[in-house]
């Protein structure tokens, strides 16, 4: 890949002043940034970390992994981990740092490069092979997966992960269309689904929906959000941030259910006499929802969707 191509590939961090603030960086900390992507919020975090700080990467994308082994050469306090983030308390644990972690940055999804790169296979945009992993070396493709799966899986897949209305009519049409021809690119699948879909979304290609449907089910992304939000009160130090970004409302919903939930503590019946202790309340809530404001969306129009919402472990 040359030079102008992958800086086409570029990422540019969203809410990055409000992460930075969300984490409180103690310059002498331990931070994991669950998402490495290409490194936009891993760096700034380096430049608050003093000598003694360290920052931790995970990421599933061997591309990611790539762009974090060069950061690696050029930061020591930086080292990554290739797999998924529902591996963080192993990582951690392995390292002797359980309960010690002091913020957890997770900037869920997909990565600019993922979507803009059609070899991906995520772009409705662009032509690419059918693909949509973020691990493109393990798991089932996009392909593999229209290929084989039943037309009510299709549909219910649309349904639960894209909230697509018209999911039956659209898993009707890629059933009937993949026996004329296998479907094997983005391209050839979104004219499949824009065909089919009745509905006109203002300002939505009519295969949104079903596209991110389709890569929230191969990725499993809503249960491994659940999953290291689970892991993050047991890695988290006292007075540990965690900082979670999403960009659609189903997994805002688990984050914000996550946060409530540990801030309310456990349920006990209402007429007993509690004290705070025994509510067990793992995490305090920091602030609103945050949006990204007018400036940051005329520069970055991805930032559009994102929502930041920050919780501190107790
Ligand atoms: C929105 S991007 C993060 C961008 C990053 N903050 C930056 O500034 O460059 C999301 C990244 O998280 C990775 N990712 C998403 N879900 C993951 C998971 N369950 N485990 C590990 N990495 C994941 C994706 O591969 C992608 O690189």
């Amino acid at each position: 890949m040359n030079k102008a191509t992958e800086k086409n590939f570029e990422h540019a961090p969203v809410l990055l002043v409000e992460v930075l603030e969300a984490l409180n960086i103690k310059p002498d900390g331990v931070y994991v940034d669950g998402t490495f992507g290409r490194g936009g919020h891993a760096r700034a975090i380096l430049e608050k970390l003093g000598p003694t700080g360290q920052l931790i990467g995970l990421d599933k994308d061997p591309q990611a992994i790539k762009a974090g082994e060069a950061l690696v050469k050029q930061d020591e306090r930086f080292s990554i981990e290739r797999g998924s983030f529902t591996m963080l308390q192993t990582v951690i644990r392995n390292r002797g740092l359980e309960g010690r972690v002091d913020g957890l940055l997770l900037d869920l999804g997909v990565s600019s490069p993922q979507l803009d790169d059609p070899s991906r296979g995520f772009s409705f945009i662009n032509d690419g092979p059918l693909d949509m992993r973020m691990d493109n070396e393990n798991g089932l493709s996009a392909a593999k997966w229209i290929a084989s799966a039943r037309e009510r899986e299709i549909s219910q897949v649309l349904f639960d992960f894209g909230e697509e209305r018209y999911g039956k009519r659209i898993a009707r049409a890629i059933c009937r269309a993949r026996e004329e021809q296998e479907i094997t690119t983005t391209l050839q699948l979104a004219k499949i689904i824009s065909d089919a879909n009745p509905s006109h979304e203002k300002h939505k290609h009519p295969a949104t929906r079903s596209f991110q449907a389709i890569r929230i089910f191969l990725n499993k992304e809503l249960d491994e959000v659940s999953s290291v939000l689970e892991q993050s009160m047991s890695v988290l130090a006292k007075g540990g941030r965690l900082a979670v970004i999403s960009f659609h409302s189903l997994e805002d919903r688990i984050a914000k259910r996550f946060i409530r939930k540990q801030v309310k503590g456990d349920d006990l019946p209402r007429h007993l006499p509690v004290t705070v202790d025994a509510l067990n309340q793992k995490f305090k809530s920091i602030g609103k929802a945050i949006r990204a404001g007018e400036e940051e969306l005329s520069v970055n129009p991805r930032a559009r969707s994102a929502t930041l919402r920050v919780a501190e472990k107790l």
